[in-house]
């Protein structure tokens, strides 16, 4: 079972544009070649798929959401974008010279086994894929452990409830874990994701087969953002002192990073 995003006509130009700032950006170009066939799994509104493919890049995009999907065929029918479920990839193995999966397999809620293996099969030997998950970092570990989440989901909701910030999304019981298998988020309730240590997603990917060449921390004011608030830290205009605190947490890595990174290959045997 998979969480249902809700993607609308409003925000694709906005994802399409915030492209060349997004974090990934930098490693696609890094690492992806232009002369093979890339995929992008679990595209959402397929933002990357147009950038990329505006840049000559030979881009196929899957995703679940028919929704989503419908909106990016009619935008732009042009681009290589379809309905398909990771778990089921339709197309043949090693097909593809180098994958992007950005914050998908997060949201299996069986957890991300089946997902990676599929990514494995579809790409070809030599070949590298980025892959993402949120992390379960230090400060994440501290509140869960001492009960802060639980305390701080509750406190959240009820301000939610009365300040009228439509929730829903989050707080409708839409999924309901029967044993949860990774420390999700939120910490009650309904399931929005799965949050993975680096130690623990780098086994999954190993478990996959792949090799890793390196595990990158991401999205550390990201990371911030989702543990005090946007009362706190406005991502666009952070307070001095906020990037000040973001500075020298960076200096460890996963301490509060929202974002594991990983780029992996496929080994060539
Ligand atoms: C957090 S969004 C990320 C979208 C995009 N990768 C990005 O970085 O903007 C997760 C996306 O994964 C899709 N998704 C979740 N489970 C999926 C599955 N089993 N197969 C394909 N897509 C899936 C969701 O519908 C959603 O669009």
């Amino acid at each position: 079972m998979h969480v249902e995003f809700i993607w609308t006509e409003e925000q694709y130009h906005k994802l399409v544009e915030s492209c060349s700032v997004n974090p990934m950006t930098p490693y696609i170009l890094k690492h992806l070649p232009k002369n093979k066939p890339l995929l992008e799994a679990g595209c959402g509104l397929a933002n990357f798929v147009k950038y990329l493919t505006d840049q000559s890049y030979d881009v196929y995009g899957i995703e679940i959401s028919k929704k989503a999907v419908d909106i990016v065929n009619n935008l732009e029918p042009k681009l290589k974008v379809t309905c398909q479920n990771i778990e089921e990839i339709k197309f043949p193995d090693n097909y593809f010279g180098g994958l992007m999966c950005f914050g998908v397999v997060e949201h299996i809620t069986e957890g991300p086994e089946k997902a990676l293996a599929e990514l494995y099969r579809v790409m070809q030997p030599g070949s590298i894929g980025l892959i993402s998950v949120p992390v379960f970092n230090t400060i994440r570990k501290i509140k869960h452990y001492t009960g802060i989440s639980l305390a701080d989901y509750y406190i959240r909701k009820f301000y939610h409830k009365f300040s009228g910030i439509d929730m829903d999304w989050l707080y409708k019981d839409t999924i309901k874990l029967d044993g949860p298998k990774y420390h999700h988020w939120p910490a009650a309730e309904s399931f929005f994701e799965y949050r993975f240590s680096k130690k623990e997603f780098s086994q999954k990917l190993q478990d996959a087969n792949f090799e890793i060449l390196e595990k990158i921390p991401l999205e550390g004011l990201g990371g911030l953002y989702f543990e005090l608030s946007g009362k706190i830290v406005n991502l666009s205009k952070p307070s001095r002192f906020i990037v000040w605190l973001n500075r020298q947490f960076n200096k460890i890595p996963f301490f509060h990073h929202h974002t594991y990174l990983a780029i992996v290959r496929k080994p060539t045997i």
